[in-house]
């Protein structure tokens, strides 16, 4: 049975190049994960992480960093990073304190369940993932600054400084960073305040060139003088509202000025479970990043994977049907928490894995006698669980040991492509996480159900999945990454890389990657994420795969050592990794 060799070449380069993703990393060196003795950030843009290391250095928390870095992403990573946006910041204090701050974007009042489709019932394209109607009400200042006043310990000035003075003075575009402007960047034309800030000379700025966010600059200063009252209330929220309304006099977009004063994030429990002696914390609906994620672990418990070995058959094929059905339960049962029932104890109950795991297993044990046993359909997934490109993740542990996790997102390349005239706020089209139309894929795929339809007031189910793995109390491995649907596979598959087959974080970040997400059937595979012959094998027994580019980024951070009992050398004990798929992070610490 071939297993995978230790992954050094991650992406490969036609896909890469095809994609405007980095150039081909095969002639790499295999990289080693970042070490560090006191505190680490990992991030997807190397001048945020440098801001929270500072804030660090500084004496400031794990919190006080991750709100720095949020409000930095938001200048030098404007394809994700937001103040127009929404994310989930997984806590986990070192005293024990646990939390997850829900700062998910809201569908505005006037919202409704059909508002994206037409008279015939069909889905107007691009109306929910391009323009002002696509636009949720934004959520991410509400938590950052509710993170920094309940768990922070520095001024909000302090820790806005760096991302004013980013905005005002400019920076300059390395060559990931102008990627993302070359590749998306024509999307902003059609919007004069959006070109007059990425498109100056009448086409995207080039690596080299510099990017200056005036206005931006202007509102993060009035949230440093007037905390989120700066962006829910006065100039920022009018013209947010304003932006609503076309050069015609014709209302397209529905936020309102009360939308925005009525936002409110909020803590959260985070989901929890174990997995092989850690416990793991990540975002609950409404994200469905958390519960996918522990439905997935509590049925692969159950079966021997680091015997079976990476890659082998037998583990492969565990791994993808445990994904596809957690994924049938998240699309039908899932969504936000304060409108429907989330049948999160029983999706999450021992008992329930375990019938899930047998299902599988004895499918499996099946094959060799019935070969070409073909993809299960519905009915033979077992029981349901019914009771009755953009995102950016951030890892950040102190010297203290307090670890935060987060993923803030736009959903699509700079959201909705429309920047608030006179705010530099991109705003998102975080609208389309939303079903719709019931029963209809969504932009990535994603077949969902009446649990996640829009209604006002209410927030699209996410699969954002900023995680945390403790053991005996301390944090072990900080976790998440963007990628739509393949982010929650994708955190599962760093954590597998590290628990169940003792790969080095830098390792599991960069190993290719497959994804099964129920819908569609096949199983999505990175070039080179199944060795030829278990592909083959599983191809013989009816699985079916789809090659697809690499999409996430993930950045961790890993306590200890660079892999799960290696010591780390020179009195370093944390070890962070950025994915080598993107090439604008950096892990870095002191
Ligand atoms: O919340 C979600 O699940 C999506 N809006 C995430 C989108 C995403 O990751 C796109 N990035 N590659």
């Amino acid at each position: 049975m071939s297993r995978l060799p230790v992954p050094r070449v991650m992406i490969v380069g036609v896909l890469a190049a095809a994609l405007g993703m980095p150039p081909a990393r095969a002639a790499d060196p295999p990289r080693e994960p970042v070490g560090a003795r006191h505190a680490m950030v990992a991030t997807a843009q190397r001048l945020a992480t440098e801001v929270g290391v500072d804030v660090l250095r500084r004496g400031g928390n794990a919190v006080d960093a991750a709100v720095a870095v949020g409000y930095m992403l938001a200048v030098v990573f404007p394809v994700a990073g937001n103040l127009g946006g929404g994310g989930f910041m997984t806590i986990r204090m070192a005293d024990g304190r646990k939390t997850v701050v829900d700062f998910r974007e809201t569908a505005p009042r006037a919202a409704s369940h059909d508002m994206y489709l037409d008279a015939a019932g069909r889905v107007v394209p691009g109306s929910s993932t391009h323009g002002v109607l696509a636009v949720g009400v934004p959520g991410t200042v509400a938590g950052l600054e509710l993170a920094r006043s309940r768990y922070g310990t520095m001024p909000r000035a302090a820790l806005l400084a760096p991302a004013i003075r980013a905005a005002r003075d400019g920076f300059v575009l390395a060559p990931g960073d102008a990627r993302f402007l070359q590749r998306s960047g024509n999307g902003l034309r059609g919007d004069p305040a959006a070109a007059a800030i990425f498109l100056p000379h009448g086409r995207p700025l080039a690596a080299g060139e510099r990017l200056v966010q005036r206005d931006l600059a202007t509102t993060l200063e009035r949230i440093r003088d007037a905390g989120t009252a700066g962006f829910y209330r006065g100039p920022v929220a009018e013209r947010i509202a304003a932006t609503m309304t076309a050069p015609d006099g014709r209302r397209r977009g529905l936020i309102t000025q009360a939308d925005l004063a009525a936002y409110r994030a909020r803590e959260r429990a985070p989901v929890e479970c174990s997995y092989r002696g850690y416990r793991v914390l990540s975002a609950p609906p409404p994200s469905s990043g958390g519960v996918v994620l522990c439905e997935m672990l509590n049925i692969l418990q159950g079966v021997p994977l680091r015997s079976w070995g990476r890659g082998s058959v037998r583990a492969s094929y565990v791994e993808i049907e445990a994904m596809r059905r957690a994924y049938r339960d998240r699309n039908r049962d899932l969504g936000d928490p304060d409108f429907v029932h989330n049948p999160v104890a029983h999706l999450l109950a021992p008992a329930y894995a375990a019938r899930l795991r047998s299902g599988i297993v004895a499918r499996m044990t099946a094959i060799p006698v019935h070969a070409r046993a073909g993809i299960p359909g519905d009915d033979a997934l077992g029981p349901t669980g019914r009771e009755g490109a953009q995102t950016t993740h951030y890892a950040i542990v102190d010297r203290a040991g307090n670890a935060v996790s987060v993923t803030v997102t736009l959903n699509g390349p700079f959201g909705a492509q429309v920047v608030a005239p006179g705010t530099g706020v991109l705003l998102n089209d975080e609208m389309d996480d939303f079903a719709v139309k019931p029963g209809t894929p969504n932009r990535y795929g994603l077949v969902q159900g009446e649990a996640n339809s829009i209604a006002p007031g209410k927030r699209p189910l996410s699969s954002m999945t900023p995680t945390i793995l403790t053991k005996h109390g301390k944090p072990v491995l900080v976790v998440g990454t963007p990628g739509g649907s393949r982010i929650i596979t994708g955190v599962l598959e760093t954590i597998l890389g590290v628990v169940d087959y003792g790969l080095d974080i830098q390792q599991a970040v960069d190993a290719p990657r497959f994804h099964q997400q129920w819908r569609p059937r096949a199983t999505m595979c990175e070039a080179g994420a199944l060795p030829a012959e278990t592909r083959r094998t599983l191809e013989s027994w009816g699985e079916r795969f789809t090659t697809v580019a690499p999409y996430d980024h993930v950045d961790a951070i890993l306590v200890g050592g660079p892999a799960l009992g290696r010591a780390g050398k020179g009195g370093n004990r944390l070890f962070g990794a950025d994915d080598a798929r993107g090439d604008t992070g950096l892990a870095a610490g002191y």
